[in-house]
């Protein structure tokens, strides 16, 4: 059901590769509520995903940027403000990738040029987003702007490696310019903490079902989908959560809170007994 939250706002969205990916849902979501957006991506994405696809049907344009070039950010918010017609209400980051996972590393034995690699896509790419915007000064008043994080920045999921630490930075850095550009912009930055969600980043890494099925057994309601996630991004780009800013806020069906299930009691339980 839409609701017109977002009549008349204008945003980007980074990181729709395909159907299963979280900012697909979330751009479907923003123009159902009237929003109009331009999708942005790296450019190895054209040739992977099917961004062109969601720009058709969310009547959008496509604006290609490496969110770790500086240079190709300025275009992405330059162009974005001409084709949009204006200055820009919201903006989500929802951009990981480490190669350390991606070629199988485990945490004692990273690369630390793969590691640098994963900090400036995954957490930098924040900050220069975020410090691009406010120097083109390309947000309205109240702009809201969401990262989507995991709860590996606050416990530890082994496989999860150095891409923990790169979550960490990019609470950091919402609370930090969180704090800048509300005092001086009145702009909104928080971060969502999502839980395990099936998509080509989740997928990626290491005993990824193991850890999707013990989440959705830890949480009293389960685990969080793409959809819900975005729902509640849209929440947070809307009117409505105007005083809402530099939160790290967990959207994971109550996992985060959770010591042990019953569900996963009863699983050690039968495990024992056989
Ligand atoms: N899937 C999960 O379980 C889960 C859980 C919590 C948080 N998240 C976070 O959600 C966000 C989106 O991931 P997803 O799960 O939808 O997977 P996804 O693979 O669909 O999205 C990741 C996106 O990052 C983009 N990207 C990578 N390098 C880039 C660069 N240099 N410049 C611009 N874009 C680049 C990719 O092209 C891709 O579109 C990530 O920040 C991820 O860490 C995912």
């Amino acid at each position: 059901m839409a609701y017109n939250l977002l009549k008349g706002k204008r945003g980007i969205i980074s990181g729709a590769l395909d159907e299963n990916s979280i900012a697909w849902k979330v751009a479907q979501r923003a123009f159902e509520e009237g929003a109009s957006i331009v999708l942005t991506n790296a450019p190895i994405a054209m040739r992977m995903g099917k961004i062109n696809e969601l720009a058709a049907q969310t009547n959008s344009k496509v604006i290609l940027a490496d969110a770790t070039s500086i240079e190709d950010l300025t275009k992405l918010v330059n162009e974005t403000t001409d084709v949009l017609g204006g200055k820009i209400d919201f903006m989500l980051h929802s951009i990981g990738m480490s190669p350390n996972i991606r070629k199988g590393k485990a945490y004692g034995d990273l690369d630390y040029n793969f590691f640098q690699k994963t900090l400036d896509v995954s957490a930098l790419s924040f900050h220069k987003m975020l410090h691009v915007a406010d120097k083109q000064d390309a947000l309205n008043d109240y702009a809201s702007v969401v990262a989507l994080t995991y709860v590996a920045a606050q416990r530890v999921f082994p496989d999860y490696t150095d891409m923990a630490q790169a979550k960490s930075m990019l609470e950091s850095i919402a609370r930090s310019y969180g704090q800048h550009l509300g005092a001086s912009k009145k702009v909104r930055i928080n971060t969502v903490s999502q839980s395990p969600t099936m998509t080509t980043a989740g997928n990626g890494i290491e005993g990824f079902d193991v850890l999707y099925n013990f989440a959705d057994k830890m949480s009293p309601l389960g685990n969080a989908t793409a959809d819900d996630c975005a729902d509640y991004c849209i929440t947070l780009f809307s009117d409505l959560t105007r005083k809402v800013t530099m939160q790290n806020l967990f959207h994971d069906g109550g996992f985060s809170n959770v010591g042990i299930s019953y569900d996963v009691i009863e699983q050690f339980q039968k495990g024992a007994n056989s």
